[in-house]
């Protein structure tokens, strides 16, 4: 036998000189849950090791993230009060507007994007306005682009709109120009699947539609050309990042959009990805901490340049990006 690939297999110090991926530290998002009140610091009992966390507790927590190397944040608001138009979405004094000065004025260097969607907000639990029991795409818009504005206002280093109404980048891009802030990036979730895998950031954030699905906007599971378009056409409405999300059931759109995209992709790391793996691990099944790696390294290796992931801390911290 001449070819003998396990030559290179023989040693860690072998197998380091030729692996083909490392994840970067900066290339991680933690997504983060910001609630109202003070001193409050929740588990959500589907995520465990994720929290609610009201703002004062929020800046205790990044203390400890941006000593491990958090670089960025992706901030959800889950508000008190929830109405038809999703009025808490856009108030200035807003539970993601009030979360993202804080954390601004005293972490300046840290990258704060916000999630850019409606049904943490709306009494229904819809990404938009109802008109009957449809979502009624066009009037959403406007509430969207508000939403991101007031993000923008507020301090937000980019916003990132995960609601899957057509033509939403292009309404965000040109609100976010009027109101001078031509250097904010969008992050669009482009291809976003109506998922089982949100389950537990639903519970996490509140925010179950109260009738019906969300497969009237967001994407058919199985299609994988339709992606393709999406993301084309957030592409052509200005979006600086693209996203797929969930990731490990979707690493082939990963791989197709890394393969053509002209910007940087990210690949969204969702809750129930999440839980599964953390219920898994406490039922003693697999070893949690070697899965979480493969499961970052899975990301990159299909060619991910951005990872949005609740594990980020943990990875950081006990060194699972290589
Ligand atoms: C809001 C939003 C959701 C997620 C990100 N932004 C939930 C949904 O679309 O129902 C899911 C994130 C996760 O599961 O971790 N539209
Ligand atoms: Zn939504």
């Amino acid at each position: 036998m001449i070819v003998r690939p396990r030559r290179l297999r023989r040693n860690a110090t072998l197998r380091n000189l030729v692996a083909e991926t490392a994840v970067r530290p900066e290339s991680l998002v933690y997504p983060m849950f910001v609630v109202e009140g003070a001193g409050r610091k929740e588990e959500i009992a589907s995520m465990p090791g994720q929290f609610r966390f009201s703002v004062d507790a929020l800046l205790e927590e990044l203390e400890s993230c941006v000593a491990l190397g958090i670089r960025a944040i992706l901030l959800f608001g889950i508000p008190d009060r929830k109405d038809e138009t999703a009025s808490a979405a856009y108030d200035e004094d807003g539970i993601v507007q009030r979360a993202v000065r804080a954390v601004k004025a005293k972490f300046p260097e840290l990258c704060v994007v916000t999630d850019v969607c409606l049904c943490e907000y709306t009494s229904h639990g819809h990404c938009g306005l109802l008109r009957g029991n449809d979502v009624d795409n066009d009037p959403t818009l406007e509430l969207l682009a508000k939403t991101a504005v007031s993000h923008a206002r507020a301090g937000a280093d980019m916003v990132a709109p995960s609601d899957m109404m057509d033509g939403r980048v292009a309404a965000i891009r040109a609100a976010l120009d009027a109101a001078g802030f031509q250097e904010i990036p969008i992050m669009a979730y482009s291809a976003k699947f109506a998922s089982a895998y949100y389950g537990p950031f639903r519970d996490a954030a509140d925010s179950a539609p109260k009738f019906g699905d969300r497969k009237s906007y967001q994407m058919d599971v199985r299609n994988g050309r339709e992606a393709m378009r999406e993301t084309a056409l957030d592409l052509s409405e200005g979006a600086d990042i693209v996203m797929v999300k969930p990731g490990l059931a979707f690493l082939d759109l990963v791989r197709r959009t890394a393969g053509t995209s002209p910007v940087p992709v990210a690949v969204y790391n969702v809750s129930g990805e999440y839980a599964m793996v953390k219920a898994a691990a406490q039922a003693g099944w697999i070893d949690g901490d070697a899965v979480i790696r493969e499961n970052l390294i899975a990301f990159r290796r299909a060619g991910a340049d951005v990872i949005i992931t609740y594990h980020a801390k943990e990875a950081l911290e006990k060194g699972l990006l290589r």
